[in-house]
């Protein structure tokens, strides 16, 4: 029995931990550290208590901020945490500023640590996201590809030690929920929405919130097409829909229903009974694609070329015209195109499990006793969660 310290802190990051948590703890002890990135009821609890994801052990309450204000805050407490329970590995998912600084404190401690959904590329550095997980995978011991795409992203950047092509986590989290979510959740009655005919949104990338001109384009095509809208808003996108006086548009447009974010079970119910998804999201679109229902990205590149090479996927950027376009021709992604992954089969967190167990005979690192003297003059306080 190994004692693993894993990570998370944003929305996404706790769809992956939960079937990851549930295979890890199987064999070994789980300390599970929730950053506060994500802070919201709807951000943060819901997962755990939607997913049967354990509560976490430590919540280090950081909240937001800008990136170095947050990532710091972080470290600071990542630190702390690992020289005090001396885990085997840290585990972080995905590309969040809560994944870089796991990374980053447990790289600087020479504690190995594991690396879910390494390798993606958008190959654009402007996206924060990109700097985030260029550089976890940087400093990873095991680099644990969802795709045969992120192995040969690793290789051309010299990356091989370590990498293993283990599937999708997200996968397991969507097969765990299909067969449930149509039994636990009642959203669709509770929005009043009919199968098959209504589209589902979701927007929170920074390169569209925070461009008042993209979210403009992309609010006016939701508007302009005539079918049912549902839009769970992620808060920093409420946020800028008022500050960029977007808000009166959406309220004149009876057929786009603005929701709070919902739980996971209600939002793969929206999936699969979606028409179409349009979204910005990484793990959305590919939750589209498991689900076999087209999906419109509003972004113009994106980490998971196979949907796209699918043709389950379309990229049309924030552009009104072409997300009007995108959702004229949906109907052809039904029609015969194979959809598909050999890993895709629910599996992942227990291959990646068995990656994880290949680090218990190394030795002890040897960084965490030399810095353990400098832990008790930083005196972090930690707050436990409810
Ligand atoms: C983060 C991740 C992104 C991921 C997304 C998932 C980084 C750099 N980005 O983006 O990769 O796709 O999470 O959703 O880590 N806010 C609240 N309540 C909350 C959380 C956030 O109001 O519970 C608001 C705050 O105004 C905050 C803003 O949303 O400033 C952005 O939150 P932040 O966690 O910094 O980034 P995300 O856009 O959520
Ligand atoms: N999700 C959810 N409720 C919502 C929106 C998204 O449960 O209202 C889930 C979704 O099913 C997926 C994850 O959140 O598993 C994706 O998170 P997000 O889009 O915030 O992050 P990204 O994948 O872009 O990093």
């Amino acid at each position: 029995m190994m004692k693993i310290l894993s990570i998370v802190g944003a929305r996404p990051q706790f769809v992956k931990a939960a079937p990851l948590s549930r295979a890890i703890r199987v064999d070994h002890e789980e300390i599970l550290i929730h950053t506060g990135q994500h802070y919201d009821e709807s951000m943060s609890r819901v997962f755990f208590d939607g997913m049967d994801l354990p509560a976490p052990d430590f919540n280090l309450g950081v909240g937001s901020g800008s990136h170095a204000e947050q990532t710091a805050r972080m470290l600071v407490g990542i630190e702390a945490l690992i020289l005090s329970e001396r885990p085997v590995c840290v585990v972080v998912d995905g590309e969040p500023n809560s994944a870089l600084a796991g990374a980053l404190a447990a790289g600087k401690l020479n504690v190995p640590l594991a690396h879910v959904e390494a390798g993606l590329r958008s190959f654009n550095r402007s996206m924060p996201e990109e700097i985030n997980r260029i550089l976890t995978d940087r400093v990873s011991t095991l680099l644990l590809c969802p795709t045969q795409t992120a192995v040969d992203n690793l290789r051309n950047e010299g990356i091989t030690n370590g990498v293993h092509l283990v599937g999708d986590v997200m996968f397991d989290a969507a097969a765990w929920a299909a067969n449930r979510a149509d039994a636990h959740s009642d959203v669709i009655e509770r929005l009043g929405l009919v199968r098959g005919q209504f589209l589902l949104a979701t927007v929170h990338r920074a390169s569209n919130t925070d461009d008042p001109q993209n979210l403009a384009r992309i609010v006016r095509a939701f508007v302009k097409q005539t079918k049912t809208l549902v839009w769970p808003v992620h808060p920093r996108t409420r946020k800028t829909l008022e500050l960029h006086g977007l808000s009166p548009m959406l309220e004149a447009a009876p057929h786009v229903i603005l929701t709070d974010p919902v739980g996971y079970l209600d939002f793969v119910a929206l999936t699969m009974h979606a028409a179409c998804v349009l979204t910005d999201s990484g793990g959305v679109q590919k939750e589209a694609c498991f689900h076999k229902t087209p999906c419109v990205t509003l972004r113009d590149e994106t980490e998971w070329v196979e949907t796209v090479q699918s043709g389950w996927n379309q990229l049309v950027g924030a552009d009104t015209r072409r997300i009007l376009a995108a959702l004229e021709s949906i109907d052809q992604c039904r029609t015969g195109s194979v959809l598909g992954d050999a890993l895709w089969d629910g599996n992942a967190s227990q291959r990646i499990c068995a990656c994880l167990s290949e680090l218990a005979n190394r030795p002890e690192p040897k960084g965490v006793v030399v810095t353990l003297t400098a832990r008790s003059s930083t005196g972090t306080r930690f707050a436990t969660p409810a």
